[in-house]
């Protein structure tokens, strides 16, 4: 058998396991959706409306910046780091979408609903405004993005987490 055939050959084996493999396991979501909140949107909107009032460049490095828990004082840190959580804020948005992912209530997340969908495009476009508003290094458009990232914020929690009992959550 020529190499190309058998090349070939491997390659279809190969790429029909691989799709066996996602059909036969859905994607493991691990973390209740207040836990995903808490660990990464919440510190990196931190980090983002940080530059309101703090010039970003003016921030200094830490001590050893390679262990920084401040992104601004990190080796990646300044501007880079409002520009990075920016850019975070925006691709992790795609975490909300997963199905299977559940709420601190139980209650699933519901990635069906048009309006959560509609929410978390909102959150994507506010980390690009975000993003946009870093590479400026104007504090005046950080001030400006900040309204839009609030507002994305809060468009969703006042439907599914502003609740006055929790076991409604994501309802
Ligand atoms: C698409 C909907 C949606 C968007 C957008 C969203 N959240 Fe949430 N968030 C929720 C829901 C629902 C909960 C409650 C989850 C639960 O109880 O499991 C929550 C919970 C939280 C919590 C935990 C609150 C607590 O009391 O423990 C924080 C912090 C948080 N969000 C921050 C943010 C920030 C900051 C943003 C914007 C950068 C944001 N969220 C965008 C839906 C959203």
């Amino acid at each position: 058998m020529s190499r190309a055939v058998l090349a070939l050959l491997v390659g279809s084996a190969m790429s029909t396991s691989l799709m066996d493999l996602a059909q036969a396991q859905p994607p493991v979501v691990h973390a209740t959706l207040n836990q995903l909140m808490r660990g990464t949107f919440y510190p990196a909107s931190n980090v983002f409306f940080a530059a309101q009032d703090l010039n970003p460049a003016d921030v200094p490095h830490a001590k050893d910046p390679s262990m920084a828990t401040d992104p601004l004082t990190s080796t990646f840190g300044k501007w880079e780091a409002v520009e990075n959580s920016a850019l975070a804020i925006s691709e992790l948005a795609d975490l909300l979408m997963r199905p299977g992912q559940k709420c601190s209530n139980g209650v699933d997340v519901p990635v069906g609903n048009a309006d959560w969908a509609k929410f978390v495009q909102g959150l994507r476009d506010a980390g690009m405004t975000a993003w946009a508003a870093a590479r400026t290094k104007d504090q005046d458009k950080i001030l400006d993005a900040a309204g839009v990232m609030t507002t994305a914020c809060a468009n969703c929690h006042r439907k599914y987490r502003e609740k006055r009992n929790p076991a409604d959550r994501c309802k």
